[in-house]
Parts: C-alpha cells; structure tokens; sequence
C-alpha cells in the first residue's frame, strides 16, 4: 500500500503544463479548461486548488504579471489566498478596489485601463488592466479570482468567460464545509 501510494504521489508530482497554442481564444480557454480539470483531478482541498489553479492560470496566459485569490474573510472584508505573482495586498473592504466591487457587485468586473477606474487598488504598479470573477456558492459570492496584467486592454469579453468557467470548475472541484 505504501508502495502504491508513493507511486501516485510521484505520478502527481509530475503534473506538466502544456503551453497552449490555440487558434483562437475560444480553443484557448477550452484547452485551459481542460489543463485544469486535470490538474485537480483527484485533489479536494480548497487551499491546494486555489494554489495550482492560479499557477496554472499565470503560467499559461500571456501576459500577466498577477493572478490569484481572495476570500471572504467576513461578510465586508477579502482576505488574500493563494496567488502567482509580486505580494499583494492582504486585505481589500468588500466595495473597495476592482476586487471589492466584483463581490459587491455579484458579478465579474472587467477593467481595461485601471487607470480610469476609479478606488483600483495598486498592488503592482505595473498592473494596467485586470480582471476579476467572483467565486459562487449555493448562489453566494465567498471569494474572487483575479488576474492583472501590465497591458492596457489585455482582457476582453472572451476572456471573461473563459475565467469565470475556470472559477466555477475550481469552486466544484473544492470541498467546502457547511
Ligand atoms: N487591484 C486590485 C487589488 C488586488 S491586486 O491587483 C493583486 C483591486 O483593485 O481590487
């Protein structure tokens, strides 16, 4: 049994990603979909998922200089989880920054120039666009998953929902207690 296990464990140590050219976006975000459901195939902890899904996000995209997590650590305070990328900022009021208002607002927050966006919070300041998904539960937003990126205008629409599908396989894949 020790055995077997070890060798499990060295099989999953040896997740590889795979660059991703695709044709279009659209292939794009299906093959980084399909990296992901891999990725956490057989693993339930919350933390560790957040942890590679992010890795696997800043590691595939081009072009970005932050992506990772935050959860609700009450009902009107993030608190920073796992991420890729320069320290961040640990806590952000709910209503406060990009991040803050996609939880306000119970819905993704695209920013092409953070810049014009009024209350960003500049974690890196090489940051110039950023997208944010919230993380639904039984109808609750509990979190966020956000990527930065140091280009005006990196994300668009298609982007948008490539994450939140990423965001939603990341919350299904997770146990959560309650
Ligand atoms: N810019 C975010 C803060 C988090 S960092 O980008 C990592 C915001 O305005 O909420």
């Amino acid at each position: 049994m020790g055995a077997r296990r070890t060798s499990f464990e060295l099989v999953r140590a040896m997740f590889a990603i795979s660059p991703i050219a695709g044709e279009t976006k659209a292939d794009f975000h299906r093959q980084l979909r399909g990296q992901l459901s891999a990725l956490l195939d057989g693993e339930s902890d919350p933390v560790a998922n957040a942890a590679n899904t992010c890795a696997l996000i800043f590691h595939t995209m081009p072009q970005l200089n932050w992506a990772g997590f935050y959860f609700l650590q009450s009902p009107d305070q993030l608190l920073l989880g796992p991420f890729q990328g320069k320290p961040a900022c640990v806590r952000i009021a709910v209503g406060r920054g990009v991040c803050g208002t996609a939880v306000a607002r119970g819905t993704s927050v695209l920013v092409e120039d953070v810049n014009a966006f009024p209350g960003h919070i500049a974690c890196d300041a090489e940051s110039r666009s950023e997208l944010v998904v919230p993380l639904i539960r039984r109808g609750h937003v509990f979190g966020v998953l956000d990527l930065d990126s140091p280009i005006a205008g990196r994300f668009d629409l298609e982007d948008q929902a490539g994450i939140e599908a990423m965001a939603a396989i990341y919350v299904e894949r997770s146990a959560w207690e309650g």
